[in-house]
Protein backbone atom coordinates (compact mmCIF):
# COMPACT_ATOMS: atom_id res chain seq x y z
CA UNK A 1 0.00 0.00 0.00
CA UNK A 2 1.37 2.91 -0.93
CA UNK A 3 1.82 5.57 2.54
CA UNK A 4 -0.56 8.85 3.24
CA UNK A 5 2.16 10.89 4.18
CA UNK A 6 4.87 10.38 2.31
CA UNK A 7 8.07 11.32 5.12
CA UNK A 8 9.09 14.55 4.30
CA UNK A 9 12.30 13.16 4.11
CA UNK A 10 10.98 11.99 0.50
CA UNK A 11 8.88 14.95 -0.15
CA UNK A 12 12.12 17.21 0.34
CA UNK A 13 14.12 15.21 -1.91
CA UNK A 14 11.92 15.25 -4.32
CA UNK A 15 10.62 18.57 -4.42
CA UNK A 16 14.24 19.53 -4.78
CA UNK A 17 13.66 17.79 -8.65
CA UNK A 18 12.25 21.46 -8.88
CA UNK A 19 15.80 22.91 -8.89
CA UNK A 20 18.01 20.00 -10.70
CA UNK A 21 15.68 17.04 -12.45
CA UNK A 22 16.00 13.94 -10.92
CA UNK A 23 16.27 10.60 -12.24
CA UNK A 24 14.51 7.64 -10.49
CA UNK A 25 13.06 4.27 -10.44
CA UNK A 26 10.61 2.66 -8.17
CA UNK A 27 11.21 -0.89 -7.70
CA UNK A 28 8.19 -3.26 -7.12
CA UNK A 29 5.66 -0.31 -8.65
CA UNK A 30 2.69 -2.25 -9.05
CA UNK A 31 -0.43 -0.69 -9.91
CA UNK A 32 1.32 2.31 -9.40
CA UNK A 33 0.08 4.23 -6.39
CA UNK A 34 2.71 5.34 -4.50
CA UNK A 35 4.41 6.05 -8.17
CA UNK A 36 1.28 8.65 -8.91
CA UNK A 37 2.15 10.35 -5.26
CA UNK A 38 6.43 10.71 -6.30
CA UNK A 39 6.10 11.65 -10.00
CA UNK A 40 5.94 15.73 -9.82
CA UNK A 41 7.58 18.16 -11.70
CA UNK A 42 11.79 17.76 -12.04
CA UNK A 43 11.44 13.87 -11.54
CA UNK A 44 11.05 11.52 -14.06
CA UNK A 45 10.49 8.22 -11.93
CA UNK A 46 10.18 4.95 -14.04
CA UNK A 47 8.17 1.86 -12.45
CA UNK A 48 9.84 -1.38 -12.08
CA UNK A 49 8.22 -5.03 -11.70
CA UNK A 50 8.72 -8.55 -12.08
CA UNK A 51 4.65 -8.25 -13.50
CA UNK A 52 4.14 -6.99 -16.66
CA UNK A 53 1.23 -4.13 -17.22
CA UNK A 54 -0.44 -7.53 -18.79
CA UNK A 55 -0.98 -8.53 -15.47
CA UNK A 56 -2.41 -5.37 -14.35
CA UNK A 57 1.07 -3.35 -12.89
CA UNK A 58 2.47 -0.48 -14.33
CA UNK A 59 5.75 -1.48 -15.39
CA UNK A 60 8.27 0.71 -17.56
CA UNK A 61 10.52 -1.91 -17.05
CA UNK A 62 9.97 -5.78 -16.53
CA UNK A 63 12.41 -7.07 -14.62
CA UNK A 64 13.73 -8.69 -11.12
CA UNK A 65 14.05 -6.23 -8.78
CA UNK A 66 17.42 -7.96 -6.96
CA UNK A 67 19.17 -7.47 -10.08
CA UNK A 68 17.52 -4.41 -11.42
CA UNK A 69 18.07 -3.74 -15.28
CA UNK A 70 19.37 -0.15 -14.84
CA UNK A 71 22.82 1.31 -15.63
CA UNK A 72 25.20 1.21 -12.46
CA UNK A 73 25.54 5.12 -10.78
CA UNK A 74 22.34 6.02 -13.17
CA UNK A 75 20.09 7.46 -10.85
CA UNK A 76 19.36 9.99 -8.09
CA UNK A 77 17.05 8.78 -6.51
CA UNK A 78 15.95 4.78 -5.94
CA UNK A 79 12.67 3.78 -4.11
CA UNK A 80 11.34 0.47 -2.66
CA UNK A 81 7.77 0.66 -1.13
CA UNK A 82 6.71 -2.77 0.66
CA UNK A 83 8.67 -4.74 -2.00
CA UNK A 84 11.41 -5.66 1.03
CA UNK A 85 9.46 -7.43 2.91
CA UNK A 86 8.88 -9.28 -0.26
CA UNK A 87 12.17 -10.22 -0.93
CA UNK A 88 13.35 -11.10 2.49
CA UNK A 89 12.25 -14.83 2.87
CA UNK A 90 14.30 -15.68 -0.68
CA UNK A 91 17.35 -13.74 0.49
CA UNK A 92 17.53 -12.71 4.27
CA UNK A 93 20.50 -11.22 4.67
CA UNK A 94 19.10 -8.46 2.29
CA UNK A 95 22.15 -8.60 -0.54
CA UNK A 96 20.46 -7.00 -2.96
CA UNK A 97 20.90 -3.16 -1.23
CA UNK A 98 24.61 -3.20 -2.37
CA UNK A 99 23.42 -3.98 -5.62
CA UNK A 100 20.47 -1.20 -4.90
CA UNK A 101 23.30 1.32 -3.93
CA UNK A 102 25.32 0.65 -7.00
CA UNK A 103 22.46 2.02 -9.25
CA UNK A 104 22.70 5.21 -7.16
CA UNK A 105 24.97 8.37 -8.34
CA UNK A 106 27.10 9.75 -5.63
CA UNK A 107 25.09 12.01 -3.50
CA UNK A 108 22.03 9.49 -4.28
CA UNK A 109 19.33 8.11 -2.38
CA UNK A 110 17.79 4.84 -1.72
CA UNK A 111 14.76 5.41 0.39
CA UNK A 112 12.75 2.53 1.64
CA UNK A 113 9.42 2.21 3.16
CA UNK A 114 7.69 -0.80 4.86
CA UNK A 115 4.22 -0.86 7.02
CA UNK A 116 5.00 -1.34 10.73
CA UNK A 117 3.37 -4.26 12.31
CA UNK A 118 2.13 -3.08 15.12
CA UNK A 119 -0.92 -4.86 18.03
CA UNK A 120 -2.98 -1.30 18.00
CA UNK A 121 -5.29 0.08 17.21
CA UNK A 122 -7.41 -3.63 16.34
CA UNK A 123 -7.60 -2.25 12.73
CA UNK A 124 -3.88 -1.95 11.90
CA UNK A 125 -3.94 -5.80 14.18
CA UNK A 126 -6.12 -7.22 11.35
CA UNK A 127 -3.78 -5.56 9.01
CA UNK A 128 -0.68 -7.22 10.28
CA UNK A 129 -2.68 -10.53 10.35
CA UNK A 130 -3.64 -10.65 7.13
CA UNK A 131 -0.43 -9.92 5.87
CA UNK A 132 0.91 -12.76 7.66
CA UNK A 133 -2.19 -14.94 6.07
CA UNK A 134 -0.69 -14.26 2.61
CA UNK A 135 2.37 -15.01 3.24
CA UNK A 136 1.84 -18.23 4.76
CA UNK A 137 -0.10 -18.79 1.25
CA UNK A 138 2.74 -17.81 -0.51
CA UNK A 139 6.06 -17.99 1.68
CA UNK A 140 8.98 -17.31 -0.74
CA UNK A 141 7.09 -15.04 -2.64
CA UNK A 142 6.22 -12.45 -0.18
CA UNK A 143 6.10 -12.29 3.85
CA UNK A 144 4.55 -10.88 6.83
CA UNK A 145 4.82 -7.44 7.81
CA UNK A 146 8.81 -6.55 8.31
CA UNK A 147 9.41 -4.14 11.47
CA UNK A 148 11.77 -1.28 10.88
CA UNK A 149 13.91 -3.10 13.69
CA UNK A 150 14.14 -6.30 12.16
CA UNK A 151 14.76 -4.63 9.18
CA UNK A 152 18.10 -2.96 10.51
CA UNK A 153 19.48 -5.98 12.16
CA UNK A 154 19.45 -7.40 8.82
CA UNK A 155 21.44 -4.68 7.13
CA UNK A 156 24.89 -5.52 6.09
CA UNK A 157 27.08 -3.62 8.37
CA UNK A 158 28.85 -2.59 6.03
CA UNK A 159 26.11 -0.68 4.89
CA UNK A 160 25.07 1.18 8.08
CA UNK A 161 26.89 4.07 8.05
CA UNK A 162 25.22 4.88 4.81
CA UNK A 163 22.01 5.42 6.92
CA UNK A 164 21.18 9.09 6.50
CA UNK A 165 17.87 8.99 8.17
CA UNK A 166 14.90 7.67 8.90
CA UNK A 167 11.70 7.04 10.85
CA UNK A 168 8.23 5.47 12.14
CA UNK A 169 5.03 7.34 11.62
CA UNK A 170 1.12 7.02 10.75
CA UNK A 171 -0.11 5.53 7.81
CA UNK A 172 -3.61 7.13 7.05
CA UNK A 173 -3.59 5.45 3.75
CA UNK A 174 -7.16 3.88 3.31
CA UNK A 175 -7.45 0.61 3.30
CA UNK A 176 -10.63 -1.29 1.63
CA UNK A 177 -12.31 -4.06 4.66
CA UNK A 178 -15.16 -4.82 2.70
CA UNK A 179 -12.77 -5.93 -0.27
CA UNK A 180 -10.66 -7.76 1.79
CA UNK A 181 -13.45 -9.57 3.73
CA UNK A 182 -15.04 -10.70 0.43
CA UNK A 183 -11.37 -12.14 -0.64
CA UNK A 184 -11.36 -14.20 2.51
CA UNK A 185 -14.95 -15.24 1.66
CA UNK A 186 -14.43 -16.02 -1.53
CA UNK A 187 -12.37 -18.77 -0.90
CA UNK A 188 -9.51 -17.52 -3.28
CA UNK A 189 -7.16 -17.50 -2.60
CA UNK A 190 -7.94 -20.26 0.54
CA UNK A 191 -10.70 -20.62 2.90
CA UNK A 192 -11.02 -22.36 6.21
CA UNK A 193 -10.87 -21.12 9.65
CA UNK A 194 -8.20 -19.11 10.16
CA UNK A 195 -9.83 -16.99 6.56
CA UNK A 196 -12.90 -16.70 8.45
CA UNK A 197 -11.85 -15.82 11.23
CA UNK A 198 -9.60 -13.00 9.95
CA UNK A 199 -13.04 -12.24 7.84
CA UNK A 200 -14.82 -11.90 11.09
CA UNK A 201 -12.31 -9.42 12.87
CA UNK A 202 -11.87 -7.47 9.85
CA UNK A 203 -15.48 -7.09 9.40
CA UNK A 204 -16.15 -6.53 13.53
CA UNK A 205 -13.15 -4.10 13.61
CA UNK A 206 -12.27 -3.03 10.43
CA UNK A 207 -9.04 -3.06 8.56
CA UNK A 208 -5.95 -0.03 8.65
CA UNK A 209 -2.36 0.31 7.86
CA UNK A 210 -1.95 1.24 11.10
CA UNK A 211 1.89 2.96 10.98
CA UNK A 212 4.74 3.33 8.38
CA UNK A 213 8.25 3.17 8.54
CA UNK A 214 10.97 4.35 5.85
CA UNK A 215 15.01 3.83 5.92
CA UNK A 216 17.15 6.42 3.58
CA UNK A 217 20.67 5.22 2.62
CA UNK A 218 22.85 7.92 0.68
CA UNK A 219 25.56 6.86 -1.49
CA UNK A 220 28.40 9.84 -0.43
CA UNK A 221 29.80 12.16 -2.82
CA UNK A 222 33.08 11.04 -3.90
CA UNK A 223 36.13 13.33 -2.59
CA UNK A 224 37.49 15.50 -4.92
C1 LIG B 1 2.84 -4.87 -2.16
S1 LIG B 1 3.16 -4.47 -3.82
C2 LIG B 1 3.78 -2.80 -3.62
C3 LIG B 1 3.36 -1.88 -4.71
C4 LIG B 1 3.85 -0.45 -4.56
N1 LIG B 1 5.27 -0.37 -4.35
C5 LIG B 1 3.14 0.26 -3.43
O1 LIG B 1 3.75 0.54 -2.41
O2 LIG B 1 1.94 0.53 -3.59
C6 LIG B 1 4.67 -5.38 -4.15
C7 LIG B 1 5.06 -5.37 -5.61
O3 LIG B 1 6.39 -5.88 -5.72
C8 LIG B 1 6.48 -6.73 -6.85
N2 LIG B 1 7.60 -7.65 -6.65
C9 LIG B 1 7.73 -8.60 -5.68
N3 LIG B 1 8.92 -9.23 -5.82
C10 LIG B 1 9.54 -8.67 -6.91
C11 LIG B 1 10.80 -8.88 -7.56
N4 LIG B 1 11.67 -9.82 -7.13
N5 LIG B 1 11.10 -8.12 -8.62
C12 LIG B 1 10.25 -7.17 -9.08
N6 LIG B 1 9.05 -6.92 -8.50
C13 LIG B 1 8.70 -7.66 -7.44
C14 LIG B 1 5.12 -7.40 -6.91
O4 LIG B 1 4.85 -7.89 -8.22
C15 LIG B 1 4.19 -6.27 -6.47
O5 LIG B 1 3.74 -5.53 -7.59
Amino acid sequence: MPFDPLPKTLTDLLDGGARAPLTAVELGCGDGRLLALVRRPGVVCLGLDRLPRAAGSVADIVGDACRPPVRDRSLDVLLAANLVRHLVPSRPGLEFLEAWLGLLKPGGSLVILEDEPTARPAAAANYRDLQAFLARLWPMGRGPLLARSAFLLRVPPQLLPLVADGGVAVNRWPQDARAAVAMLESGSPAAGDAAAGLAAAIGAQGLSCGRQWWCRFTVPVAPN
